[in-house]
């Protein structure tokens, strides 16, 4: 196996205040000791629900944010070591797609600048050379020539998407982290964007880690999926693993509340007050055992979960 990526414990907490009037501080682990690999080719999904702390990943991943401990392999590079101007070069191999594309693409520049920008910044110099390219890169996902001079306030969400994900293959990189990349479109073009992913990892063999709290969409599109809560890894695996025998409680739960068609909306609270699992509040299983320690993740490359019912014999 060719492990493009690896993720050795990593570990980001916040400070917040408890209240605006008060000193006193939570500690809130948002990635709490994650480790994961991914493979050349492949696709990694990352799911749970709000506040579970799929975007600090997906940030400290790419080192947007500088995680306090743990390790990122990239290419057997370690990013922490890394100088400033390697870091730089080693961006164009690591692109990242938000869920807002109207945020994130700049509202005074035409498609042309947009995806050419990249390009530009990492050494792309001739003008005619720039367009050709560019084209091209229109035509990989799915929007004519007539769209190079448009403005992202003239084009759909959709389009808008498109364009986001225009500008980060336009570099060529291994590896893509797209955080709830259709999340904000209507579901109807929500199918549209997950086919163009799943055509440019095809076609350009690029490495995806795709985040979402939609079960139903990781799975369409991943090859292996990660389960987060409170920013623990909670079960890992084969996608049909862990979609059809799924280990975790909390697992059971988003899968059944997709199919009912019920996400939590609101924010579940990251603020590891209680001793033992972190899932022991909501957990329908629980045993005595699950109030004194944190299951560690356990099992073998096709499915591990973090289970105290799973893990021990009672
Ligand atoms: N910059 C920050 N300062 C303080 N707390 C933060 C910061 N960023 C994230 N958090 C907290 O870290 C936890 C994880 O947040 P994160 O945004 O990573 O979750 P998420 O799974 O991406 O959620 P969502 O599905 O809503 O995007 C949350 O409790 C959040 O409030
Ligand atoms: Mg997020």
């Amino acid at each position: 196996m060719d492990t493009l990526l690896s993720v050795l414990e990593l570990k980001k907490t916040y400070e917040v205040k408890k209240s605006i009037f008060s000193s006193k501080k939570d500690i809130i682990r948002a990635v709490d000791s994650i480790s994961l690999e991914l493979q050349r080719g492949s696709t990694l999904g990352i799911v749970g629900e709000s506040g579970s702390g799929k975007s600090t990943l997906a940030r400290c991943i790419l080192f947007l944010e500088r995680p306090d401990g743990g390790k990122v392999f990239f290419e057997n590079k370690d990013l922490m070591t890394l100088k400033k101007n390697e870091m730089r070069t080693l961006r164009k191999d690591m692109q990242i797609i938000f869920q807002d594309p109207y945020s994130s693409l700049n509202p005074r520049k035409r498609v042309l600048e947009t995806i050419g920008e990249p390009l530009l910044f990492h050494g792309y110099s001739k003008k005619d050379d720039l367009i050709s390219k560019v084209k091209d890169i229109l035509k990989d996902i799915g929007l004519n020539e007539d769209f190079l001079n448009k403005y992202p306030h003239e084009m759909s969400g959709g389009q808008r998407q498109r364009v986001a994900i225009g500008r980060a293959i336009a570099t060529n990189p291994k590896l893509i982290v797209a955080d709830e990349p259709v999340s904000s479109l209507d579901v109807s073009i929500q199918a549209q964007i997950v086919n163009l992913f799943l055509d440019i990892k095809e076609k350009r063999k690029i490495s995806i880690i795709f985040v979402s709290h939609d079960l139903n969409i990781v799975r369409f599109i991943s090859d292996e999926i990660i389960v987060i809560y409170k920013g623990k890894v909670v079960e890992s695996g084969k996608t049909e693993e862990v979609f059809y025998n799924p280990l975790h409680p909390y697992t059971k739960m988003l899968i059944e509340s997709v199919k009912a068609d019920f996400i939590k909306k609101e924010p579940i609270l990251n603020d590891n007050q209680h001793e033992g699992c972190a899932y022991y509040p909501r957990c329908n299983i629980k045993r005595e055992i699950c109030k004194k320690g944190s299951p560690s993740l356990t099992g073998d490359k096709i499915h591990k979960v973090a289970c105290f019912v799973f893990n021990q014999p009672f």
